[in-house]
């Protein structure tokens, strides 16, 4: 294990990215990791590439190769993405054990929050946030999403009448999920161009772990502010629930790492389905009066957008904490598991022809929020904001069409979340 450690250690460490940069590497052009270990993130347009199902068939669980002789594997089907996900006891994902013992990364540049931790930690932290996102609690969302999404469209018209075609990400599918996060959190809208930028570089390996963690910092410090503005005036939003039911049990930089997490996790992953979703659509533009009108249509369509195009493209990765055995392959006491959720929601054993967008099937058990303790949070919350967003867009803008050749469209490279970087789109 501490070879482990020393080896973790060089493969994230600052030192490593300054020596690489000191010998002539552009971080900021290229990736820190081999080229096979980046399949699971790479794509063919919408769909997961081809060497993702030739593994999948070949060997649902194989060796992820990893720089430093770190064992890594990529899980790609689904029953044995299931099983990883699914044994808590078996793998932690607590970045605070990764990052402040192993790594020596500042304390403010841990993200904390619910996807890092372990339990009893990770318990502690989840039953303080299910409250908020229970349905009945959500429900008081509704209005203000339906509101926010005619805004939206408002000022998607207002950009088109002005310049003949309108970005939908900027207009649309950025701003939706970010006013929506800011009112469940209580947090300023004032600030949310700021956020944009952090949640993406955040996210985005291709300019290394450094400016990751970077971003990390950042959105940590900017919190703390309005955490500390809460604890003196607390709101309605989420926050301010929080510092009110549980202000003892809870300090200031673990409530930061929550709402971080809550942010970060809600934005991003809402945005890209927002704006792939309407491109799946743009591609066959009869769909438009299908989702329309009918509630049932829409539930079904929105869970299978989910399926196809599984935004969030791998779970965070697992540490093996003991010896095992999975679907028959040995994985050791501190190995790095890698789930490919995009590979295992296109995996046969969840149906048939799972290679094909049909809004018609019905799948409720594809892994696009994940699986286990970590399942997402705020999977209500996207469905409802994905369910009023589309059936609003295309009742008001049935001519919606591409504004540019689909081979134009650039997508993001190499990013844990999948997107698509503008959808230029004629409104009439
Ligand atoms: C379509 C949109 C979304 C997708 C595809 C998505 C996907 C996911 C996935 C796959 C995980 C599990 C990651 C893992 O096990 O490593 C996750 C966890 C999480 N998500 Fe989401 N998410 C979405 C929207 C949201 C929203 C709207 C919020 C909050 C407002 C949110 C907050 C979280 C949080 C806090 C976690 C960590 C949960 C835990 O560790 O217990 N997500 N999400």
């Amino acid at each position: 294990m501490s070879n482990l450690r020393s080896n973790i250690m060089a493969w994230l460490g600052r030192k490593y990215f300054s020596r690489l940069q000191k010998n002539g590497f552009d971080l900021s052009k290229m990736s820190f990791l081999p080229d096979a270990t980046l399949a699971p993130l790479r794509r063919d347009g919408l769909d997961p590439v081809a060497d993702l199902a030739r593994t999948r068939t070949k060997e649902p669980i194989s060796r992820l190769p990893l720089p430093f002789g770190i064992k890594g594997w990529l899980v790609t089907g689904y029953d044995e993405t299931k099983a990883v996900l699914g044994r808590t006891s078996g793998f932690s994902s607590d970045f605070t054990n990764l990052a402040e013992k192993n790594i020596g990364i500042a304390a403010q540049q841990n993200p904390g929050g619910l996807g890092f931790s372990d339990p009893p930690t990770h318990t502690r932290l989840r039953r303080l946030l299910t409250p908020e996102f229970t349905m009945r609690r959500l429900s008081r969302l509704t209005p203000r999403i339906h509101s926010i999404v005619e805004e939206r469209l408002d000022d998607m018209a207002a950009t088109a009448a002005r310049d003949g075609s309108v970005d939908l990400v900027q207009a649309f599918a950025l701003p939706i999920p970010s006013l929506v996060i800011c009112e469940l959190l209580g947090v300023p809208y004032e600030d949310r161009a700021d956020f944009q930028q952090l949640s993406m570089a955040r996210f985005d390996l291709f300019g290394g772990a450094d400016a990751s963690f970077g971003a990390i910092s950042d959105s940590l410090s900017y919190l703390l502010d309005i955490v500390k503005k809460q604890r003196e005036t607390p709101g309605d939003g989420l926050l301010g629930m929080l510092v009110k039911e549980h202000g003892d049990e809870i300090g200031d930089q673990e409530l930061a790492g929550l709402a971080d997490g809550v942010l970060t996790g809600g934005f991003e992953t809402t945005a890209s389905m927002l704006a792939l979703g309407t491109l799946v659509l743009l591609r066959s533009p009869e769909r438009f009066a299908e989702i329309r009108d009918n509630d049932d249509v829409v539930d079904r369509f929105v869970e299978e957008l989910l399926r196809y195009l599984t935004v969030v493209q791998v779970a965070f990765p697992r540490f093996a904490k003991e010896d095992m055995e999975i679907a028959g392959t040995k994985i050791s006491s501190g190995d790095l598991v890698l789930c490919s959720l995009s590979g295992a929601n296109r995996d046969e054993r969840l149906g048939p022809d799972m290679e094909r967008f049909d809004p018609h099937r019905q799948t409720s058990s594809h892994l696009a929020f994940g699986h286990g303790i970590h399942r997402c949070i705020g999977a209500e919350l996207a469905k409802m904001e994905l369910r009023a967003a589309y059936p609003a867009l295309v009742r008001r803008f049935p001519e919606m069409r591409l504004a540019v050749p689909p081979e134009q469209l650039s997508f993001r490279k190499l990013s844990i979340v999948y997107g698509v970087d503008a959808l230029p789109v004629t409104l009439k």
